[in-house]
């Protein structure tokens, strides 16, 4: 198992071209499923998620290709031949489920492992299955596996007990191929369901789908046998904004002066708030063509805040623990109070064997800082706890061990790479 070895403090300086969007991706994959053409999805970022989401969609029968001298990746799904997605394939990502909505949508039954993905809490899926009941399918659960069948999926009204990211997009995937109208109420407002929505229109001419990036989306459903299907879609994710917060936070965390690009900075204006209210200092060029963040040195020492993590554009639930690692260089108490995941606090007590001062009140955390973090060996839990394990290491004075690390590799490309071009210490050690 790897490790990786970060020897602080670090002073950062560069450009980092953040990669596409992890949890984009994932559904666009997902939603290939659908179309019997061929699409390539450009820049695709060497994840462990996403080797696992193609070797998914190879194991239901599609066609990958990786085009040469690219990470342009095309996928034929023309002859699926499977509909199950087995244990093995799901059990380390959650995302998995999200191939139960497209399935179900073309071929009229699915049948999925309940999944695992990072241990955050219990995140059950009842919410993507009551929504598919709606639209008519049956679904039942038998030996850890989802079974979802319906001849025919017809459009409702769905009303979202809690705006779930992956349900929203479970169900419009289904919606898709359902007869007449699905209206989604309380849907999640996530940049990345806009990004699968656009992506869905492209796969689908006549496919209209309203209220983009709003709380009420309307799927005018198509007939899957007589619907125009695109050919040779191309299509380019969105920028990852939770990567893209990560490093905002390495750099502020370190004062450095370093420039993002390949991302839209809206898409994380609630962790530049914060940031900013916390003294750092930060330069949003929202330029149309190259939108960028530079951040600055800032002359006053970064002040403590208090953040509530909520679903979009509320502060994103993902970027939490990193902010966590930039609190403890903050002057004051901090607080966190997590209101998605019940379970999130993993990186506490390997923050506290850096020497941070944290308390747990149920889902809110106090941060005491400043504090001088000292290099230990610490351990990855989950993929966001890791960042925050990093961001802290970058401060830390002398060496961190970061084991575990294949929770990293499940969503940063190139983590070593970029963060030793902006001048960090880092190397990658078999444990
Ligand atoms: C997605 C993201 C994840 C992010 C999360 C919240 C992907 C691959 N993952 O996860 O990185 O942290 O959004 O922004 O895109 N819930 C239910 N029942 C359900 C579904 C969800 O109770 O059927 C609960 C979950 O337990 C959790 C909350 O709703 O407490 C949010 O979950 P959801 O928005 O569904 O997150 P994911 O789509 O799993």
């Amino acid at each position: 198992m790897d490790k990786l070895v970060i020897d602080g403090p670090s002073s950062l300086s560069g450009v980092v071209e953040i990669s596409r969007a992890k949890n984009s991706v994932l559904k666009l994959l997902a939603a290939c499923l659908m179309t019997s053409e061929s699409v390539i999805i450009e820049a695709m970022p060497e994840l462990q998620d996403v080797k696992t989401m193609l070797k998914l969609l190879k194991h239901l029968g599609a066609e990958v290709t990786t085009l040469p001298g690219t990470q342009n990746v095309k996928i034929n799904c023309e002859k699926i031949n499977q509909w199950k997605a087995h244990y093995e394939l799901v059990k380390t990502m959650r995302a998995s489920i999200l191939v139960l909505g497209p399935l179900l949508g073309r071929f009229g039954q699915a049948e999925v492992s309940l999944p695992g993905g990072c241990a955050i809490g219990a995140r059950p899926i009842d919410i993507h299955l009551k929504g598919l009941e709606k639209l008519g399918a049956k679904i039942t659960l038998e030996a850890g596996y989802v079974r979802a069948e319906a001849s025919e999926l017809v459009g409702a009204t769905i009303v979202l007990p809690f705006p779930s990211v992956g349900a929203t997009e479970n169900i419009m995937m289904a919606a898709v191929f359902a007869k007449g109208k699905t209206v989604i109420e309380n849907a999640a407002k996530e940049p990345e369901i806009s990004d699968l929505g656009n992506f869905l229109m492209k796969l689908f001419p006549e496919l209209v789908i309203e209220g983009d990036g709003t709380s009420t989306l309307t799927i005018h459903g198509v007939d899957r046998k007589t619907t125009k299907v695109a050919q040779n879609v191309t299509y380019l994710p969105i920028g990852d904004r939770i990567e893209a917060a990560t490093y905002l936070m390495a750099a502020v965390t370190t004062n450095s002066e370093v420039t993002l690009t390949g991302f839209y900075p809206k898409h994380i204006s609630a962790v530049t708030h914060v940031l900013e209210e916390m003294g750092a200092n930060l330069e949003i060029i929202n330029d149309k063509d190259h939108p960028k963040i530079k951040t600055k040195k800032y002359l006053k020492p970064l002040k403590a805040v208090h953040v509530d993590t909520a679903p979009y554009p509320g502060f994103p639930t993902d970027a939490q623990a990193q902010l966590m690692a930039v609190m403890l260089s903050a002057t004051g108490t901090s607080v966190v109070t997590e209101h998605i995941f019940e379970n999130r606090f993993m990186h506490v007590p390997e923050l506290e064997r850096m020497g941070a001062k944290i308390t747990l009140k149920g889902n809110a955390a106090v941060i005491e800082g400043p504090c001088q973090l000292k290099g230990a060996p610490v351990m990855c839990t989950d993929l966001r706890a890791s960042a925050a394990l990093v961001v802290a290491a970058l401060n830390a004075e002398g060496k961190t061990d970061i084991q575990r690390v294949y929770h990293l590799d499940r969503g940063y490309e190139n983590l070593e790479e970029k963060l030793s071009q902006l001048g960090c210490v880092i190397k990658r050690e078999r444990a």
